[in-house]
C-alpha cells in the first residue's frame, strides 16, 4: 500500500483528514480541544476494558485446552472467597470506568457551556440547499453585513453563531473548532466557537440535505483580532467599481441581466435575495460552497454550466456569449 493510500485510509477513519484542516483530533478551538480530550479518555477506558476481556477470553480458551475434563460442568463453590473478591474487583473496575466517563463528559459540557457567559462576536448562519448565507454584526454600527460560504473568526475570542435554515435540516460543523449543531427550519440554535490558533480550516454540512449535500462546505479563516477587524471593515464596504472596459461591461451585465434577480452586489442595481451575496465574492477562497477554487475560469464555468459542476443546484445556467462570460468573470474577479 502506498503512503498516499495509507494516509487516505487513516483520513477515512477520521483520525486525520485534509492535512489537519478538517479533523476533530487536530483541535484549533477551545470547544474542539475539550471534545478531543473526551474522545481520548473514552478510547483509553473502553480500549483497556476491551483488551482485558480479550485477554481473559484467550486465557479461558487456553485453560480449556490444557485442562482435563473438557465439557464437564464447572465446579463453582458459592462459599469461595477468592471468587467473591474477583467478582467485586470486576464490578469496581466497571463502576470506576463508567464514573470516569461520566465525570469527563460533565467537564466537557461545562467547558462548552461556559463560553455562553462571555461577550461574543455575533454571526448568523442560514443553511440553504446547498450553500451558507452568513451575516456578521458590525460591532461599531450594529448593522448586519452579509457574506456567504466563508466564515472568518478572530483567534482567542468567542464568536456566537445563531443557526437557522431556509429550507431543510442542515448541520453546521467545523471539526477543528467546535461541536456540530443542526440548522432547523423555524428554529434557532446557537453554537459558540472559540478558536485557539490562526489558519484555514474546513467546515461542512453534516446532515444529509439533498443531492448536493456533499458539496455544501465552507472555508473557515481564523485571523488575529486586528486582521479580523480589517477584514470585516472591508466586507462592510460597497463593491469595488471596475476600471477596465471589459469589467465595466461585466458590471452592466450582472446588474441589469438575470444575475440580479437572485444575487446582490452592494452599491449596484443588483439586489436579488435568493442566492449568495456577491459584493466581495473574489475575496473568498472557493466558489459554490467549496466546490471549485476561486478563479476566473472557475467563475465562467460555474456561471455558464452550473448544472455540470453541481447537478441539481438551484443556480440556473446563464447562456452568455464567450465575450460576455469573459466580461462578467473579469468584473466578479475584481470584487475583492
Ligand atoms: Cu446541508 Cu447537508
Amino acid at each position: 500500500m502506498t503512503l498516499r493510500r495509507a494516509a487516505a485510509l487513516v483520513g477515512i477513519l477520521g483520525l486525520a483528514g485534509c492535512g489537519g484542516a478538517q479533523s476533530p483530533l487536530a483541535p484549533a478551538g477551545e470547544q474542539a480541544a475539550s471534545i478531543a480530550s473526551l474522545f481520548w479518555l473514552m478510547m483509553a477506558v473502553c480500549g483497556f476494558m476491551y483488551l482485558l476481556v480479550l485477554g481473559f477470553l484467550g486465557l479461558g480458551l487456553w485453560r480449556a485446552r490444557h485442562t482435563a475434563g473438557v465439557g464437564a460442568e464447572p465446579n463453582i463453590d458459592p462459599a469461595d472467597r477468592g471468587l467473591t473478591r474477583t467478582l467485586l474487583f470486576w464490578a469496581g473496575l466497571v463502576v470506576g470506568g463508567l464514573t470516569l466517563l461520566i465525570v469527563g463528559s460533565f467537564l466537557v459540557d461545562r467547558t462548552i457551556a461556559q463560553a455562553r457567559a462571555r461577550t461574543a462576536i455575533e454571526v448568523r448562519v442560514t443553511g440553504h440547499q446547498w450553500w451558507w448565507r452568513i451575516h456578521y454584526r458590525d460591532p461599531v454600527s450594529g448593522a448586519w453585513i452579509e457574506s456567504a460560504n466563508e466564515l472568518h473568526l478572530p483567534v482567542g475570542r468567542t464568536t456566537r453563531v445563531t443557526l437557522g435554515s431556509a429550507d431543510v435540516v442542515h448541520s453546521f460543523w467545523v471539526p477543528n473548532i467546535a461541536q456540530k449543531l443542526d440548522l432547523i427550519p423555524g428554529l434557532q440554535n446557537v453554537v459558540d466557537l472559540t478558536p485557539t490558533r490562526t489558519g484555514w480550516f474546513r467546515g461542512q454540512c453534516a446532515e444529509f440535505c439533498g443531492a448536493q449535500h456533499a458539496h455544501m462546505a465552507f472555508d473557515v479563516k481564523v485571523d488575529t483580532p486586528a486582521e479580523f477587524d480589517r477584514w470585516l471593515a472591508g466586507q462592510a464596504r460597497a463593491a469595488a467599481l471596475p476600471t477596465d472596459a471589459a469589467a465595466i461591461r461585466g458590471m452592466r451585465i450582472v446588474s441589469t441581466g438575470p444575475c440580479a434577480m437572485c444575487h446582490a452586489v452592494r452599491g449596484t442595481r443588483a439586489v436579488g435575495r435568493p442566492g449568495p451575496d456577491l459584493t466581495h465574492i473574489a475575496s473568498r477562497r472557493s466558489i459554490a460552497a467549496g466546490t471549485l477554487p476561486m478563479s476566473r475560469g472557475g467563475l465562467q464555468g460555474w456561471i455558464v454550466q452550473p448544472q455540470a459542476v453541481k447537478p441539481g443546484t438551484m443556480m440556473p445556467p446563464t447562456p452568455l456569449s464567450p465575450a460576455d462570460a469573459d466580461a462578467v468573470s473579469r468584473y466578479l474577479a475584481g470584487l475583492k
